[in-house]
């Protein structure tokens, strides 16, 4: 069993991978911690606390950063409403433990053997860069680091950069030069995990609990991505959970990653050289392909049969 911290921003596909995670036996998650993104950070911490209590989980859900390290908060509100949740309502959830989430994230991490904790983060990177930049050392309690940000091609937010990455660049760049192992699932991974009216008919024929059908009718709710020909929006956080419990659904590289972090219109972008043009050593490792379809049964088997 991988000991996960998970910082989210949710978010229709943090729900969706929050609750992937939480019914994986392969990952026990110590700590969610929340920054806004999706939506405002009252609203990301609401629904956090909304999708573990559905899942009566009492793992700790600690609130962190209202905005980026630099620059002014967007909330992503076109793919996921202005509740975060593409306008599903879930029950209000247990109360958030106090604290602040680097804080949290440190604590966690100093209490933790070596090399034992995986950060997954799924949101702008500011609450996962805060913790090691202000305890460099904790770095070598972290077995690895998995995140959702980024993308070899076009981006979602601005032409050239993801949302996650364009958030906040600066922390991506922090969690980069860590010297831990780090793993990227980025929006060429995540088109290739889109949730299209085929797929969500088959759901829709798998009966489950509570947390499988709030799952259904979110995915329903979202609507399709323009930049995929509306044939239907990509999955994305839950990817980078489908990689820690699946590995065999996907291939990989080594590549070596630059965040560019200048004020002009690359802001964000990741520049991903798989071929070693730059010369530069790999510093992560590629998510190149992964099965649709062992994916979308994976989270069919493992969600319906949450409460
Ligand atoms: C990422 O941005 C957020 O809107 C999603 O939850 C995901 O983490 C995709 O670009
Ligand atoms: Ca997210």
């Amino acid at each position: 069993t991988r000991r996960v911290i998970v910082d989210c921003d949710p978010g229709t596909d943090d729900a969706v991978a929050l609750w992937l995670a939480l019914a994986s036996p392969e990952l026990e998650i110590v700590l969610v911690t929340v920054a806004g993104g999706n939506a405002g950070l009252d609203r990301t911490l609401a629904n956090a606390r909304a999708i573990l209590g559905l899942a009566q989980s009492d793992i700790p859900v600690v609130a962190g950063a209202e905005r980026p390290l630099l620059g002014a908060f967007q909330a992503e509100v076109k793919v996921h409403g202005s509740d975060g949740l593409a306008g599903v309502p879930l029950p209000q959830g247990p109360a958030a433990t106090p604290g602040i989430a680097a804080d949290a994230i440190r604590a966690s991490l100093r209490a933790a053997p070596p090399r034992s904790v995986t950060l997954l983060g799924i949101a702008a990177a500011t609450n996962l860069a805060l913790a090691l930049a202000t305890e460099p050392q904790l770095a070598d309690r972290v077995a690895e680091i998995v995140l959702m940000t980024g993308a070899l091609g076009e981006g979602n937010w601005t032409p050239g950069a993801e949302f996650n990455a364009a958030m906040d660049p600066e922390a991506l760049a922090i969690l980069m030069a860590t010297g831990r192992p780090v793993t990227l699932a980025t929006l060429d991974l995540t088109a290739q995990a889109l949730v299209t009216p085929d797929r969500l008919a088959a759901m829709d024929r798998i009966s489950g609990g509570r947390c499988w059908d709030a799952c259904r009718q979110i995915l329903h709710a979202v609507p399709p991505s323009r930049r995929m020909e509306h044939r239907g929006h990509p999955l994305h956080d839950p990817c980078a959970v489908a990689w820690m419990i699946r590995p065999d659904l996907f291939t990989t590289r080594p590549v070596a990653v630059q965040v560019e972090c200048g004020h002009g219109p690359g802001r964000g972008r990741t520049h991903i050289d798989r071929w070693g043009r730059s010369g530069a050593p790999a510093n992560a490792t590629l998510l190149e392909t992964i099965s649709a379809d062992g994916f979308f049964a994976l989270l069919a088997e493992r969600v319906a049969l949450m409460p």
